[in-house]
């Protein structure tokens, strides 16, 4: 890491922002994140409820899963660390990208526009079987008898990649990730991939020296690849956001 800690993130004219975010940019809206104490892989097993397995195994228990999550994020709202990002996107316009690990609908609800759910999205359900567009869909599956069927006879399953899925989007991640000048990565373990490798890729850009992407990381504890960013600003990202990208 740099000798010269930064106050704020200065952008220049020319720069393009790549914003990765993860559970703990919704931490201070009142949703769990995944790991440590009291996240959500706490109280299940990963493989019962994030994998294909898991969901042809039982069904009913992921869909209790998510339609629980439905829930949270219905009550839940955006936070200062949201609303912070819309501004910024708003002041960069075709110069900003945002991709997050969050499958819920807090960016856009904060005024995000240009963004994606590498993830996939908690409102949005498919099939299992056939190869149908995901659809909206804000119900709660409790009961058995509520689980959809699709025309072909598959489930209707969660539009959530699961382990062992290929993320969505990748295509266009790996562009933006290509002309980036500045990555802002927060609340995120930097543990799960292929998300906790978009900082060492978007180092690897230059291999001449002569320049480089300044990388950025906020959030109250270090990541697992901390020692790849420029600067760690420690704290929790509704307080730090806006003060770092005040301009
Ligand atoms: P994790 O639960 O692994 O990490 C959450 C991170 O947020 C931790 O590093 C916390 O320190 C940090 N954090 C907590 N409170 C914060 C706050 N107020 N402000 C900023 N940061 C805070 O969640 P992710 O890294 O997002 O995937 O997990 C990545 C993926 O693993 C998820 O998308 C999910 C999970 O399995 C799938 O479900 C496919």
């Amino acid at each position: 890491m740099s000798a010269k800690l930064e106050e704020r993130i200065a952008l220049r004219h020319d720069d393009h922002v790549f914003v990765l975010t993860g559970a703990g940019i919704s931490a201070e809206s009142g949703l769990a994140t995944f790991r440590g104490s009291d996240g959500l892989w706490e109280g299940e097993r990963v493989e019962d409820v994030a994998s294909p397995r898991g969901w042809h195994r039982d069904p009913e228990r992921v869909w209790r899963f998510y339609s629980t999550r439905r829930i949270a994020v219905t009550k839940a709202k955006p936070n200062p660390a949201h609303l912070a990002l819309a501004k910024l996107e708003q002041e960069l316009g075709a110069s900003y990208f945002l991709c997050t690990q969050n499958v819920d609908n807090l960016h856009e609800r904060a005024g995000s526009q240009n963004l994606v759910h590498m993830h996939g999205e908690l409102f949005q359900s498919c099939c299992d079987s056939c190869a149908r567009e995901p659809f909206v869909d804000v119900r709660l599956y409790e009961t058995k008898a509520e689980h959809g069927r699709c025309e072909c006879g598959g489930r209707i399953r969660p539009n959530i990649v699961w382990f062992g899925e290929v993320p969505f989007h990748m295509e266009r991640i790996f562009e933006e990730l290509n002309r980036c000048t500045v990555m802002l990565v927060v609340g995120t373990s930097g543990v799960v991939q292929p998300a906790a490798s978009f900082v060492h890729w978007a180092n690897q850009r230059y291999g001449n020296g002569e320049s480089s992407v300044r990388t950025y990381y906020v959030g109250p504890e270090h990541p697992a690849n901390a020692g790849a960013f420029t600067q760690v600003f420690q704290g929790r990202a509704g307080e730090v956001l806006p003060r770092v990208l005040k301009r």
